[in-house]
């Protein structure tokens, strides 16, 4: 029986080193150890002999498990480890690979336009001022001077919301341009001022390839003992010139708004044909912009300036139109679609 039980352990060890699999390692340990393996169906005689040889045979028996268990454990060691060393091997990722493109979104060109033109009025000394998108009527039309039948509000339509009048502050609305701002500027921080206020802004319109009743606008103002007309032409000459990265000219024609006196209308030298004539400019040399003028006495006197001490300029412009002309846009729609072929290309 000694000998069968050495005959065991040689043959399992030889069995074990020559293991290629860590899940063989099992069955081995079975075929061998087993309740019914082959060391077991060997001991079943072992009740048969005296007690003496039953001690050596026991001894004996327990030796050979052992050797045979240490030699299972550390075989299903080394077989892992390899396992793991051909999986790292066969997985191993080269990080020098160029890598797959992802597709990245851009800046929406409205929002690059607006951070250019916040930088360029900060270099001119403008802080940046902010207002509430829902208005009240108070700030919206009265204190800019829009009386309360004047036929110019009819010139914006207006979104009214769906609330009881106030008593003071009149009807909500959404604002239909960001000049409330100024109003709300100059009671917050007083005179002299100097802001700009790029924002969206909201009307009834109909669209169509210049209109839509979602637009953005940059509302300036500066009040101070003796701010004019030149200055404006300056600030906005500059303004424009810094954008378009040419030399821009202006010109003043008439106009008429409520909350100025005089009202201008400001043109800008055509940034197409540089005043040759072309179909932009409609051979004038010169494209419509914005509108602007002196702060209205009333205008001031709402907002707690008083206009014996203070005078100033105002100037609302569209940022869309400027986004046409600076990128060649033929309909506001393109600068909403969101089509990253176009928007890539700027
Ligand atoms: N708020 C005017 C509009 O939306 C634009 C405007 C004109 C703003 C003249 C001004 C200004 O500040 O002085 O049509």
């Amino acid at each position: 029986m000694l000998s069968q039980i050495q005959e065991l352990q040689n043959s399992a060890i030889k069995e074990i080193s020559a293991c290629t699999q860590a899940d063989q390692i099992l069955e081995i340990e079975k075929k061998y150890l087993g309740k019914t393996g082959q060391l077991a169906q060997i001991l079943k005689n072992i009740k048969n002999l005296d007690n003496e040889a039953k001690k050596t045979i026991g001894q004996n028996a327990n030796l050979a498990k052992n050797e045979i268990t240490q030699a299972l454990y550390a075989r299903k060691q080394e077989l892992e480890n390899l396992e793991l060393q051909e999986r790292l091997a066969s997985e191993k990722i080269d990080v020098t690979l160029p890598s797959k493109d992802l597709s990245v979104g851009t800046i929406n060109p409205l929002t690059k336009m607006i951070a250019q033109a916040e930088k360029i009025f900060l270099s001119l000394g403008f802080a940046i001022e902010d207002g509430p998108h829902i208005e009240a009527e108070l700030y919206n039309f009265d204190s800019l001077n829009f009386k309360k039948h004047h036929p110019a509000r009819d010139i914006q339509d207006t979104f009214f919301i769906d609330k009881p009048e106030h008593e003071d502050y009149g009807k909500l609305v959404l604002r239909t341009h960001t000049s409330p701002v100024q109003v709300r500027a100059m009671l917050k921080h007083g005179a002299p001022i100097k802001i700009i206020n790029p924002g969206r802004v909201y009307r009834n319109e109909d669209q169509d390839a210049t209109h839509e009743h979602t637009f953005y606008q940059i509302e300036g103002l500066m009040i101070d003992k003796n701010a004019g007309i030149g200055h404006l032409r300056g600030v906005l000459e500059e303004f424009l010139s810094q954008l378009f990265e040419k030399q821009i000219t202006t010109r003043f024609r008439p106009g008429y708004f409520p909350f100025t006196e005089p009202s201008l209308e400001l043109d800008m030298s055509c940034v197409f044909c540089d005043q040759k004539g072309c179909k932009v400019c409609k051979h004038t040399g010169f494209i419509e912009l914005l509108g602007c003028g002196m702060v209205h006495p009333n205008v001031l006197r709402s907002s707690n300036v008083d206009p014996e001490e203070y005078q100033g300029f105002a100037f609302g412009m569209g940022l869309d139109r400027i986004l046409m002309l600076k990128y060649g846009f033929q309909s506001v729609c393109d600068i909403r679609a969101n089509d990253q072929r176009l928007l890539k290309q700027l």
